[in-house]
């Protein structure tokens, strides 16, 4: 975001050895093994974490009806597909959990049972630390989201997962997969994510122009860049791994793994400044693109799907 919540430039399809780590760098069609680029993208989100927990406003978190941003516009989506229009009293599995903020706010909305899933053990250390300060009861589990049905105990009412996950993944079917069987029967799965529209555009354009593939095939894109999303911090690990995945394939992943799409819904609101002519708007609390682009350019896709 622009797969992965990051500033890019230049694309090319060859790394360039002269690169220095001062200007991003984008190779497309790169031919990588996932277990590679799976190592590459493990390295560089262990590094993000201490740089996220001073820009993700965890301290926030202090006051006990404090919920992220994202869940609260999650919350607000889900309402109608939950039994009494809460949380309360239900099996929540987080996948790509992160640093917990998101997590921490699922269970602060009612969930009987929080479950968040990450492969960085850092991340899991700092989602921890952010849960027993805040004495909200959660657990965590360290394992790839495509492994996630053999590492976690249980079956869920609702498995949960937003803003910058799918990107990191190179099979949706296996991810649809895990997501099917951590359900119970009638469970929900939820997810909110960058738009594949989006996600084809110059963030750094003066204008929206489509520059990267809507359409993936398996190839990943590779980025180096030792930004990250938040803050000024820089990490040393700068090489990322990211797959583009089309609406299509990520519906079709989902209903081949046996769930019911209910709802799909395309938003005109993003919580990152995807392009600097994203302005953030205080009254929604998230970015949005100038008036005349915002009916031209989606911000995020919502699939709310059943099992069974
Ligand atoms: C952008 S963050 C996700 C989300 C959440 N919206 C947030 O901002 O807190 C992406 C997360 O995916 C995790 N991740 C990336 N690839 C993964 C994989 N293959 N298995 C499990 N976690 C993965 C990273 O460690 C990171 O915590």
């Amino acid at each position: 975001m622009s797969h992965s919540l990051e500033s890019r430039e230049a694309g090319t399809t060859e790394p360039n050895p002269e690169h220095t780590q001062n200007s991003p760098e984008f190779y497309d069609y790169h031919d990588v093994s996932w277990e590679e680029a799976r190592e590459a993208n493990l390295r560089n989100w262990e590094e993000r974490v201490p740089l996220h927990e001073s820009g993700y406003g965890v301290e926030e978190f202090a006051n006990p009806g404090h919920l992220s941003q994202v869940v609260r516009d999650d919350l607000a989506a889900l309402r109608p597909f939950v039994p009494g229009g809460s949380l309360d009293g239900l099996e929540v599995c987080h996948l790509q959990c992160h640093i917990g903020t998101d997590t921490v706010s699922l269970a602060r909305a009612g969930a009987a049972r929080v479950v968040g899933v990450d492969f960085s053990p850092s991340a899991l250390e700092s989602a921890r630390r952010l849960a027993q300060s805040c004495k909200v009861n959660a657990s965590w589990v360290q394992s790839d989201v495509l492994d996630a049905r053999a590492a976690v105990q249980g079956q869920f009412d609702l498995v949960y997962t937003s803003i910058g996950a799918i990107c990191w993944l190179n099979d949706l079917g296996l991810w649809a997969k895990q997501i099917a069987a951590l359900l119970r029967p009638g469970g929900l799965f939820y997810i909110r994510d960058g738009h594949p529209m989006l996600l084809t555009v110059d963030e750094n354009a003066p204008e929206p122009l489509l520059r990267y593939r809507y359409f993936g095939d398996g190839t990943a894109q590779a980025w180096d860049d030792d930004t990250t999303y938040v803050g000024d911090g820089k990490v040393a690990s700068i090489r990322t791994y990211e797959w583009p995945h089309s609406i299509s394939e990520i519906l079709n992943a989902l209903i081949a793994a046996g769930l019911k799409i209910l709802k799909f819904d395309e938003g005109r609101t993003l919580p990152w400044q995807f392009s600097p002519l994203m302005e953030f708007d205080k009254e929604v609390g998230s970015f949005v693109w100038p008036e005349q682009l915002r009916n031209i350019v989606p911000c995020t896709f919502t699939v709310i799907a059943t099992l069974g």
